[in-house]
């Protein structure tokens, strides 16, 4: 078992250096076409192959695994410069109307600061945090996830994938003493295990609060089948997300939720272990499967083992979590396909209602199959979140 992750390893690293020198520091777009990653399409006042979005973080998030894993400076240097370009962003107020702030910086930023000691990625990521913390609206106690503050579609409403945004705040606190940013994440999570756990475990992709009153209104999709489904994505999210939450803020419920995310993620599982991209389909559906959602849990898993009280059931998580991964080897890989992709991992869904990036690789998914295979070759590596 221990030579198929080490040889799925050495082939994803390898697709990573071809893809450094393929793009060098441009940012490939958001999902594969045909199994390609075509550069990110100009847009507005960014030119082709700009940073822009919430998924660039994840090339140089794949990096700085690359770079622990080996130690090649071809990882380290290429890591770097894509550091001065997450300045540039951050600094130069660059798309930056997004919870995803935590997504962007912590790879991008937090992870060189973490294993370099790099500061100006330090005084970027905290310079993120910041405008994240911009974005979190007092009365109801949650984080806006999309758009502008005044954009009445969008006020009040955040997403479970929020979750994984929250760590750059804690660390914020952790680097200034400022306890401001951790306080927003205490209220923002407990928030999110109250209305968007459902009571038969699944969740809401999206839920929300009237801005001024604070009152939680609705529960609704954007990317799921329909408004009371269960989202494969926001369900790996939880796993993943409400496990890190309960360590940066000690509080039990978010344990709680992230069991219940990850027993509701398991039972639902297809015969070949990797979830269609909405969890109401199972085996028989004519639907597609989100790979992403399992290389996430996968990640969740792990790291949900490492705190879960019972010996058992932190055994049970972690074993679910690698058959997930070794799941992703044995069938939703270039090699194991045996076709030419420049993606790590094959047949994801990006947002299936609105056709886009649908059965393709995707920079989110590939990031996070190589962090499960790093984190299930090296147990004890130190997350970047
Ligand atoms: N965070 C956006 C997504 O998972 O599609």
């Amino acid at each position: 078992m221990t030579d198929v992750l080490v040889r799925a390893l050495d082939q994803a690293l390898a697709t990573v250096r071809a893809n450094v020198e393929a793009f060098g520091t441009a940012y490939p777009d958001d999902c594969t076409v045909a199994g390609r990653y075509p550069l990110r399409p100009a847009a507005g006042e960014f030119a082709e192959g700009a940073n822009r979005g919430w998924t660039t973080s994840f090339v140089p998030g794949q990096l700085w695994l690359g770079y622990e894993l080996t130690g090649e400076d071809l990882f380290r240097t290429a890591g770097l410069a894509h550091a001065v370009n997450f300045s540039d962003r951050i600094f130069g107020r660059k798309d930056l109307d997004t919870h995803d702030l935590g997504f962007l910086y912590t790879l991008a930023s937090v992870a060189p600061w973490r294993l370099l000691g790099d500061q100006d990625a330090r005084a970027a990521a905290l310079e993120a945090a910041d405008r994240l913390m911009d974005r979190f609206l007092e009365s109801a106690g949650i984080v806006q996830a999309w758009g502008d503050l005044s954009d009445p579609a969008q006020r009040g409403r955040t997403i479970i994938d929020s979750l994984m945004n929250m760590p750059l705040l804690a660390w914020a606190s952790e680097q200034t003493g400022d306890p401001h940013y951790v306080a927003a994440v205490r209220r923002h999570t407990e928030q999110l295990a109250i209305h968007m756990m459902r009571a038969d475990d699944t969740t809401f992709h999206t839920f929300y609060w009237d801005a001024d009153t604070g009152e939680p209104l609705r529960g609704a999709t954007e990317q799921g089948a329909a408004d009371d489904s269960c989202w494969a994505r926001g369900q790996a999210w939880g796993i993943y997300g409400f496990a890190l939450n309960h360590q940066l803020t000690g509080n039990d419920d978010l344990l709680t939720a992230s069991q219940r995310c990850a027993d509701r993620f398991l039972r639902h599982l297809p015969a070949d272990g990797v979830p269609f991209w909405d969890l109401i389909y199972g085996d028989g559906d004519d639907q597609p499967r989100d790979s992403s959602s399992a290389a996430i849990a996968a990640c969740g898993l792990q790291e949900l083992a490492r705190i879960e009280p019972e010996p058992e059931r932190a055994a049970a998580y972690l074993h679910a979590g690698e058959q997930l991964l070794l799941d992703l080897i044995a069938g939703y890989t270039p090699a194991a396909e045996g076709v030419d992709s420049d993606a790590l991992l094959l047949h994801s869904v990006y947002d299936l209602p609105t056709d886009n990036g649908v059965d393709e690789g995707c920079l989110w998914g590939d990031y996070f199959y190589l962090e499960a295979l790093m984190r299930y070759t090296n147990p004890d590596w130190r997350r970047y979140w």
